[in-house]
């Protein structure tokens, strides 16, 4: 969604706003702005479209120089909520009287109550946004001192923020707080950074502080000073980023997507290592922090996420139901603290996020603790609100994900989950023995992965054949079944086709009513548990004249009688075969995407990290 960005020190500012604007671009955004504090006057510029045209502008405005001494700036990527995508609505905005510029991400619910105050008391408005009502409130509350005003006007403020203001009266500062969307600073000599994520400021430093809730930070070159709303100085940590500013490139790929499908060896690697214990046949997940006895006294676990990582919890339900016996659900974090979930005390509630920052999944965290759950998390994002707020969990070790389409974090977290299930099973009920056959398996992961990706091309071609398609459906059981529902999202997401993820056996209860010649379907039929009955299903698709795609494993000879045609993944047993499969279908996805020429890194419409409900 929206980014912020913020810079204040000796290097040219703009440069490392607009550095920071191309980072943030994958969160997804309709338009861009910045605003530099050129002797003591604020010059905003702002453009719809792409921060390309944001610099372009930049860059001629300031041909002949900047016409004074500029260290101190503020940009935004915004992705509208209130209001259209248009340069009146993109941040930064001023205050009426121009003595304040601000970016915020959020959406702020009492705007309009306050828009009335404010307009009562002379102030009038250019933009439709909830934003431009923050900054006239701080140039309203100003009484000389710039902290004390922000402060005093977030005070006012229902709803979610992460901000960053800059005031003409005071050249040489930033002022930056959250609430709900996060806030991060990072700590350079003789610089300082702002950000709403780390990567608009590892090209610059990778030590950072991440802001908590309702902390508001006082940033100047040279200087960190951080309060609570109640104006009480308070200390947080420095945090190192282990991001290499070259993890987020494309180094030579034609989109993000296709470069973070091919990295998935590596970053199951990485989420695996050191984390197998073949001793005592189980995995070892320190940050989780959970006894045995609270593992073996565990009645039930929910599971919470959004998007892909909720298609990730449906696969976890299966593992921890067969491998450690544990009833389990998954629940969509958006209607977990509205269904008013039955939480006992013994309830393990397991929050995914690859961001560690969707605003539902967060909620759902606090609606659980707040219920006397014990929660824990699977991140990515290090030090994300997500993975600080549930104190316990396992990081992915993905690396930076950047393509909007969620692809290997998905991978790495239902890896996670079956470490998870194979520690909880060691507990429960599996031996040693049966604990070291799950844990081959999962060290064999990366391997199947590389096996799988030497037949891209393969995959190509299929695609190829099916990229005029305008419907599609996904069909699967079992282990499958999620599978299913991530191949035709991933679909959906990049190449804007319709697709339909849906149980095999379902689909006769409603949807095959709209199967004929023009509906391909792609049945998962890996020669597992439940094959026989796909076959069924096939059949029944074929009948009404749909084109069928299996994925199917490698050598499985009696498929080819029943489909047109087959994308092969090398064989595994259930567990394993949801992860190569929606490889296979991120590879597919992918490929239609491409012919059709799509924006493949940066869907319409869609954002990487949603931290609004
Ligand atoms: C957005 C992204 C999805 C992602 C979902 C949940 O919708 O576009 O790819 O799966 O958010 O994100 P999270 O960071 O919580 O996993």
């Amino acid at each position: 969604m929206c980014g912020i960005v913020g810079y204040i020190g000796e290097h040219n500012v703009e440069d490392a706003l607009i550095n920071g604007l191309k980072r943030l671009e994958y969160r997804g955004y309709d338009s861009a702005g910045m605003s530099l504090l050129i002797n003591d006057k604020i010059e905003t510029v702002k453009k719809i479209g792409k921060t390309q045209n944001l610099h372009d502008a930049v860059t001629k405005k300031y041909s002949g120089g900047k016409g004074g001494v500029c260290t101190t700036g503020i940009a935004h990527t915004r992705w509208a909520t209130h209001g259209m995508p248009t340069e009146e609505n993109a941040h930064p905005h001023l205050d009426m009287n121009g003595n304040f510029a601000l970016v915020h991400n959020g959406i702020i619910e009492n705007y309009k109550n306050l828009k009335d105050k404010l307009v009562s008391h002379g102030y009038t408005f250019k933009s439709g946004t909830d934003t431009e009502v923050i900054v006239n409130l701080i140039d309203y509350l100003y009484e000389k001192d710039f902290f004390k005003a922000v402060a005093a006007a977030l005070k006012e403020l229902h709803g979610t923020f992460g901000i960053a203001v800059i005031s003409k009266r005071h050249p040489g500062n930033i002022v930056v707080a959250r609430r709900g969307s996060p806030i991060v600073v990072g700590l350079g000599t003789n610089e300082m950074l702002v950000g709403s994520d780390v990567s608009a400021l590892v090209a610059y430093t990778r030590r950072v502080i991440y802001l908590n809730d309702d902390d508001i930070a006082m940033v100047k070159k040279d200087d960190v000073q951080i309060y609570n709303i109640d104006e009480v100085p308070v200390t947080r940590e420095t945090a190192l980023v282990d991001w290499d500013p070259g993890e987020i490139e494309k180094s030579g790929y034609k989109h993000f997507m296709l470069k973070e499908i091919e990295e998935q060896p590596d970053s199951v690697r990485n989420s695996i290592r050191g984390r197998i214990d073949f001793k005592t046949g189980t995995a070892i997940l320190q940050g989780l922090n959970i006894t045995p006895k609270e593992v073996s006294g565990t009645t039930d676990i929910t599971i919470t996420a959004c998007g892909t990582s909720y298609i990730a919890g449906l696969v976890g339900e299966y593992y921890f139901e067969d491998l450690a016996d544990i009833p389990t659900e998954v629940a969509q974090a958006a209607e977990f603290r509205y269904r008013n979930p039955i939480l006992k005390p013994n309830s393990l509630v397991v929050a995914i996020s690859q961001s560690g920052e969707t605003a539902d999944t967060l909620a759902a965290v606090r609606e659980a603790a707040g219920k006397g759950a014990s929660v824990v998390s699977l991140c990515n994002v290090v030090g994300s609100t997500i993975a600080r707020e549930a104190g316990r969990g396992v990081y992915l070790h993905a690396g930076p994900e950047i393509s909007v389409a969620s692809t290997k974090a998905f991978t790495c977290q239902v890896a996670v989950l079956l470490m998870m299930a194979l520690k909880f099973g060691r507990i429960n009920r599996l031996s040693i023995d049966a604990g070291n056959l799950i844990a081959d398996e999962i060290e064999s992961i990366p391997e199947m992965i590389s096996k799988l990706l030497k037949t891209k091309s393969e995959i190509e071609k299929i695609a190829e054949k099916y990229a005029a398609a305008e419907d599609f459906f996904y069909i699967g059981r079992g282990y499958m079944y999620p599978a299913a529902l991530e191949g035709a999202l991933k679909l959906k997401e990049i190449s804007y086709i319709h697709a339909e993820g849906y149980h095999a056996a379902e689909l006769k209860h409603g949807p095959i009513a709209l199967l004929d010649e023009k509906v391909p379907v792609v049945a998962l039929a890996n020669d597992i548990p439940g094959k026989d009955k796909v076959i069924g299903n096939i059949q029944e698709c074929r009948a009404r004249k749909s084109p069928v795609i299996a994925v199917a494993t490698e050598g499985d000879e009696e498929i080819k009688e029943y489909v047109e045609d087959i994308i092969r993944v090398p064989k595994t047993s259930k567990y394993i075969a949801p992860i190569l499969t929606v490889i296979a279908l991120q590879l597919f996805a992918y490929y239609i995407a491409d012919k059709r020429g799509r924006d493949i890194d940066k869907p319409r419409n869609l954002a990487k990290s949603v931290t609004v409900e």
